[in-house]
């Protein structure tokens, strides 16, 4: 994979969500670092406008979005202020996703907790992707990465030597569902020129994990940042961590 971008008309656009912290936040670091003018999105307005301002601080070209990925109205308030400033996107990198709290395991799971995580984690992906489509489909080489996790796999889940972290009803079933997803889309959107992935950033230390995780969150970005510079002829569809494709 070729890191690259093909956008003639300017510089390339591209929208992060859940960009105020973790790993969402160095993904848009990493792209800010290419030159690339960054959307910050974020649900909380204190939280987004210091993002947007430490991200401007170290040379990021920065805006703030306001977006939380729960909500319809947002989402479409989210496209019409890229529609407005830009007219259209280049990248959408759907990183924002909740764990619901732990425990989750099967057995003892409120329902409440499972509905939360996949109104973010799957229902939030497909909300905001469907929002800004039309401004994708106005780029010259539009992508879409889908922050994902190994622990959605079930190949690994079903693997007994695989760490895939504590048993969980609703936060690794609903990185399962969205694998799903993004296969569709990416079956959906074959010959648009649009590209669809999905990227593990690998066990990293922010607040989603009380930050157990062992890589860092610019480590995790990686991933995420090489499957938003894929060329024309790079995959769609598929599942990757920095090492390579992960089993589904
Ligand atoms: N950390 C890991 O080890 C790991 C491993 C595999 C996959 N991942 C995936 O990587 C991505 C980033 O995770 P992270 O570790 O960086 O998590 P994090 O530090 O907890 O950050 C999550 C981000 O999502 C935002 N968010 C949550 N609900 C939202 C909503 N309804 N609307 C808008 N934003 C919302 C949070 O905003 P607030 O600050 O407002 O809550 C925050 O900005 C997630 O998709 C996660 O599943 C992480």
């Amino acid at each position: 994979m070729v890191a690259m971008n093909e956008n003639t008309n300017g510089p390339t656009v591209a929208l992060v969500t859940g960009a105020n912290k973790g790993i969402g936040y160095e993904i848009a670091a990493g792209l800010g670092a290419l030159g690339w003018q960054v959307g910050v999105g974020a649900r909380d307005g204190q939280r987004r406008e210091e993002a947007v301002r430490t991200l401007r601080a170290r040379g990021v070209d920065a805006f703030a979005v306001p977006l939380d990925v729960t909500d319809d109205d947002s989402a479409t308030a989210a496209a019409e202020l890229l529609a407005e400033r830009f007219g259209r996107l280049d990248v959408l990198v759907n990183n924002a996703a909740v764990t619901g709290g732990m425990p989750q395991a099967p057995t003892g799971v409120d329902p409440a907790q499972v509905r939360l995580v996949v109104e973010t984690n799957v229902l939030g992906v497909i909300r905001v992707t469907n929002a800004v489509l039309p401004l994708l489909r106005r780029s010259a080489a539009p992508r879409i990465v889908n922050m994902s996790s190994g622990v959605g796999s079930l190949a690994l889940q079903s693997d007994p030597d695989a760490f895939t972290g504590p048993t969980s009803a609703a936060y690794a079933p609903s990185k399962t569902f969205l694998n799903a997803v993004t296969v569709q889309y990416a079956k959906e959107l074959t010959g648009t020129g649009v590209l669809v992935n999905l990227a593990c950033p690998g066990y990293c230390d922010t607040d989603l994990n009380g930050h157990r995780g062992t890589r860092t969150p610019a480590q995790g970005a990686v991933i995420a940042v090489r499957l938003a510079t894929l060329p024309a002829d790079g995959p769609t569809g598929q599942f990757f961590n920095e090492d390579g494709p992960l089993p589904w």
